[in-house]
Protein backbone atom coordinates (compact mmCIF):
# COMPACT_ATOMS: atom_id res chain seq x y z
CA UNK A 1 0.00 0.00 0.00
CA UNK A 2 1.35 3.38 -0.92
CA UNK A 3 -0.53 6.09 0.71
CA UNK A 4 0.76 9.60 0.57
CA UNK A 5 1.60 11.47 3.81
CA UNK A 6 -1.19 13.54 4.84
CA UNK A 7 -3.37 11.04 3.72
CA UNK A 8 -6.14 10.09 6.65
CA UNK A 9 -6.41 6.46 8.09
CA UNK A 10 -9.40 5.00 9.70
CA UNK A 11 -8.10 2.68 12.83
CA UNK A 12 -11.16 0.47 13.53
CA UNK A 13 -11.17 -0.74 16.00
CA UNK A 14 -8.46 2.03 17.68
CA UNK A 15 -8.27 0.80 21.00
CA UNK A 16 -5.55 2.64 23.33
CA UNK A 17 -4.00 4.14 20.01
CA UNK A 18 -1.18 1.35 20.01
CA UNK A 19 -1.39 1.30 16.16
CA UNK A 20 -2.48 4.99 15.25
CA UNK A 21 0.87 6.80 16.84
CA UNK A 22 3.06 5.19 14.29
CA UNK A 23 0.89 5.88 11.58
CA UNK A 24 0.64 9.49 13.25
CA UNK A 25 4.49 9.73 13.75
CA UNK A 26 5.00 9.14 9.58
CA UNK A 27 2.79 11.50 8.76
CA UNK A 28 -0.66 10.09 8.28
CA UNK A 29 -4.01 11.55 10.09
CA UNK A 30 -5.68 9.18 11.59
CA UNK A 31 -9.42 8.63 12.98
CA UNK A 32 -10.33 6.37 15.36
CA UNK A 33 -12.96 4.38 16.22
CA UNK A 34 -13.97 2.08 18.61
CA UNK A 35 -16.99 0.99 21.04
CA UNK A 36 -15.56 1.66 24.27
CA UNK A 37 -15.02 4.95 25.24
CA UNK A 38 -12.84 4.25 27.78
CA UNK A 39 -10.11 2.65 25.44
CA UNK A 40 -10.45 6.21 23.54
CA UNK A 41 -9.93 8.64 26.51
CA UNK A 42 -6.61 6.02 26.70
CA UNK A 43 -5.65 6.70 22.65
CA UNK A 44 -6.89 10.73 23.54
CA UNK A 45 -4.55 11.31 26.27
CA UNK A 46 -1.56 8.90 24.32
CA UNK A 47 -2.08 10.89 21.33
CA UNK A 48 -3.15 14.81 22.23
CA UNK A 49 0.45 15.87 20.63
CA UNK A 50 -0.65 14.75 17.32
CA UNK A 51 -3.09 17.23 17.56
CA UNK A 52 -6.13 17.93 15.34
CA UNK A 53 -4.40 14.83 13.41
CA UNK A 54 -5.86 12.13 15.65
CA UNK A 55 -9.56 12.62 15.78
CA UNK A 56 -11.93 9.66 17.42
CA UNK A 57 -15.70 8.90 17.91
CA UNK A 58 -17.86 6.00 19.60
CA UNK A 59 -18.94 3.61 17.04
CA UNK A 60 -19.66 -0.25 16.91
CA UNK A 61 -18.27 -0.85 13.89
CA UNK A 62 -20.31 -4.05 13.66
CA UNK A 63 -23.84 -2.30 13.12
CA UNK A 64 -22.82 1.46 11.95
CA UNK A 65 -22.57 2.10 8.14
CA UNK A 66 -21.24 5.67 6.88
CA UNK A 67 -23.29 7.21 3.83
CA UNK A 68 -20.18 6.96 2.40
CA UNK A 69 -16.70 6.17 2.24
CA UNK A 70 -14.91 9.38 3.80
CA UNK A 71 -11.27 7.51 4.40
CA UNK A 72 -8.43 6.84 2.35
CA UNK A 73 -7.77 3.57 3.62
CA UNK A 74 -8.74 1.75 6.62
CA UNK A 75 -6.66 -0.69 9.28
CA UNK A 76 -8.62 -3.93 11.33
CA UNK A 77 -6.08 -5.17 13.44
CA UNK A 78 -6.13 -7.53 16.96
CA UNK A 79 -9.86 -8.20 16.71
CA UNK A 80 -11.05 -10.09 14.21
CA UNK A 81 -9.66 -13.30 15.73
CA UNK A 82 -12.38 -12.69 18.87
CA UNK A 83 -15.42 -12.95 17.19
CA UNK A 84 -16.94 -15.94 14.93
CA UNK A 85 -16.78 -16.18 11.28
CA UNK A 86 -20.10 -14.84 10.27
CA UNK A 87 -19.06 -11.95 12.78
CA UNK A 88 -16.17 -11.33 11.71
CA UNK A 89 -18.13 -10.50 8.38
CA UNK A 90 -20.13 -8.17 10.30
CA UNK A 91 -16.90 -6.64 11.51
CA UNK A 92 -15.07 -6.03 8.52
CA UNK A 93 -18.11 -5.26 6.16
CA UNK A 94 -18.66 -2.23 8.47
CA UNK A 95 -14.48 -1.75 8.34
CA UNK A 96 -14.85 -1.70 4.29
CA UNK A 97 -17.62 0.95 4.28
CA UNK A 98 -15.25 3.51 5.68
CA UNK A 99 -12.69 3.22 3.31
CA UNK A 100 -12.66 4.63 -0.71
CA UNK A 101 -10.06 1.66 -1.46
CA UNK A 102 -7.13 -0.12 0.85
CA UNK A 103 -8.07 -2.25 3.76
CA UNK A 104 -5.67 -3.78 5.79
CA UNK A 105 -6.50 -6.38 8.24
CA UNK A 106 -4.43 -8.60 10.74
CA UNK A 107 -6.19 -12.15 11.89
CA UNK A 108 -4.57 -15.23 12.99
CA UNK A 109 -3.81 -18.20 10.62
CA UNK A 110 -5.32 -21.79 11.36
CA UNK A 111 -3.08 -24.40 10.04
CA UNK A 112 -2.21 -28.02 11.34
CA UNK A 113 1.05 -26.95 12.58
CA UNK A 114 -0.17 -23.97 14.70
CA UNK A 115 -3.34 -26.35 15.83
CA UNK A 116 -0.35 -28.34 16.90
CA UNK A 117 1.87 -25.40 18.36
CA UNK A 118 -1.25 -23.49 20.18
CA UNK A 119 -2.03 -27.02 21.40
CA UNK A 120 1.55 -27.39 23.24
CA UNK A 121 1.20 -23.70 24.31
CA UNK A 122 -2.03 -25.04 26.11
CA UNK A 123 -0.09 -27.77 28.04
CA UNK A 124 2.73 -25.48 29.40
CA UNK A 125 -0.36 -23.17 30.70
CA UNK A 126 0.03 -20.58 27.92
CA UNK A 127 -3.38 -18.59 27.20
CA UNK A 128 -4.85 -18.79 23.58
CA UNK A 129 -4.46 -15.43 21.69
CA UNK A 130 -7.06 -16.54 19.27
CA UNK A 131 -10.26 -17.39 19.96
CA UNK A 132 -11.27 -17.86 16.37
CA UNK A 133 -8.27 -18.42 14.16
CA UNK A 134 -8.95 -18.97 10.02
CA UNK A 135 -8.16 -21.28 8.09
CA UNK A 136 -6.85 -19.71 4.29
CA UNK A 137 -10.81 -21.24 2.91
CA UNK A 138 -12.07 -19.07 5.87
CA UNK A 139 -9.81 -15.52 4.81
CA UNK A 140 -11.36 -16.06 1.21
CA UNK A 141 -14.57 -16.20 2.35
CA UNK A 142 -14.63 -13.23 5.02
CA UNK A 143 -12.97 -10.78 2.30
CA UNK A 144 -15.83 -11.75 -0.35
CA UNK A 145 -18.41 -11.80 2.30
CA UNK A 146 -17.34 -7.83 3.30
CA UNK A 147 -16.95 -7.05 -0.02
CA UNK A 148 -13.10 -7.04 -0.51
CA UNK A 149 -10.41 -9.02 -2.67
CA UNK A 150 -6.76 -9.39 -1.02
CA UNK A 151 -4.23 -7.81 -2.74
CA UNK A 152 -0.95 -9.15 -0.75
CA UNK A 153 -0.38 -11.17 2.00
CA UNK A 154 2.66 -10.50 4.64
CA UNK A 155 3.59 -13.27 7.67
CA UNK A 156 6.61 -12.15 9.77
CA UNK A 157 8.57 -15.03 11.26
CA UNK A 158 6.27 -17.85 10.33
CA UNK A 159 7.41 -19.94 12.56
CA UNK A 160 6.90 -18.58 15.86
CA UNK A 161 3.89 -16.51 14.84
CA UNK A 162 0.48 -17.39 13.32
CA UNK A 163 -0.45 -13.40 12.48
CA UNK A 164 -0.98 -13.18 8.47
CA UNK A 165 -1.37 -9.28 7.72
CA UNK A 166 -3.73 -9.08 4.42
CA UNK A 167 -3.69 -6.03 2.14
CA UNK A 168 -6.98 -5.99 0.02
CA UNK A 169 -9.04 -3.91 -2.06
CA UNK A 170 -12.93 -2.95 -2.13
CA UNK A 171 -14.55 -4.51 -4.71
CA UNK A 172 -16.26 -2.33 -6.76
CA UNK A 173 -19.54 -2.72 -7.08
CA UNK A 174 -21.56 -2.33 -10.59
CA UNK A 175 -24.25 -0.48 -10.64
CA UNK A 176 -26.90 -3.01 -12.46
CA UNK A 177 -25.96 -4.85 -8.81
CA UNK A 178 -27.38 -2.14 -7.02
C1 LIG B 1 -7.47 -5.94 21.25
S1 LIG B 1 -8.17 -4.32 20.97
C2 LIG B 1 -7.29 -3.88 19.47
C3 LIG B 1 -7.20 -2.40 19.31
C4 LIG B 1 -6.20 -1.92 18.25
N1 LIG B 1 -6.62 -2.27 16.89
C5 LIG B 1 -4.81 -2.45 18.51
O1 LIG B 1 -4.30 -3.24 17.73
O2 LIG B 1 -4.24 -2.05 19.53
C6 LIG B 1 -9.83 -4.71 20.43
C7 LIG B 1 -10.74 -3.47 20.48
O3 LIG B 1 -11.93 -3.77 19.77
C8 LIG B 1 -12.95 -2.98 20.34
N2 LIG B 1 -14.24 -3.49 19.87
C9 LIG B 1 -14.81 -4.69 20.14
N3 LIG B 1 -16.00 -4.80 19.50
C10 LIG B 1 -16.19 -3.65 18.81
C11 LIG B 1 -17.23 -3.15 17.95
N4 LIG B 1 -18.31 -3.91 17.68
N5 LIG B 1 -17.09 -1.92 17.41
C12 LIG B 1 -15.99 -1.17 17.67
N6 LIG B 1 -14.98 -1.58 18.48
C13 LIG B 1 -15.08 -2.80 19.04
C14 LIG B 1 -12.69 -3.09 21.84
O4 LIG B 1 -13.31 -2.06 22.57
C15 LIG B 1 -11.15 -3.01 21.87
O5 LIG B 1 -10.72 -1.69 22.07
Amino acid sequence: MSLPAGSIIADAPCGTGRLAEPLLAVGYRVHGLDISDEMLDVARQRLRGFQERFTCEVADVKTSRPNEPLYDAALCARVLMHFPLDQQVEFLAGVATLSRTTVVINHSLDSVYHRLRRRVKRWLGHQASANYPVSNADIKELLQRSGLREVRRYRLVSLVSEAVYIVAERIAVSPQAT
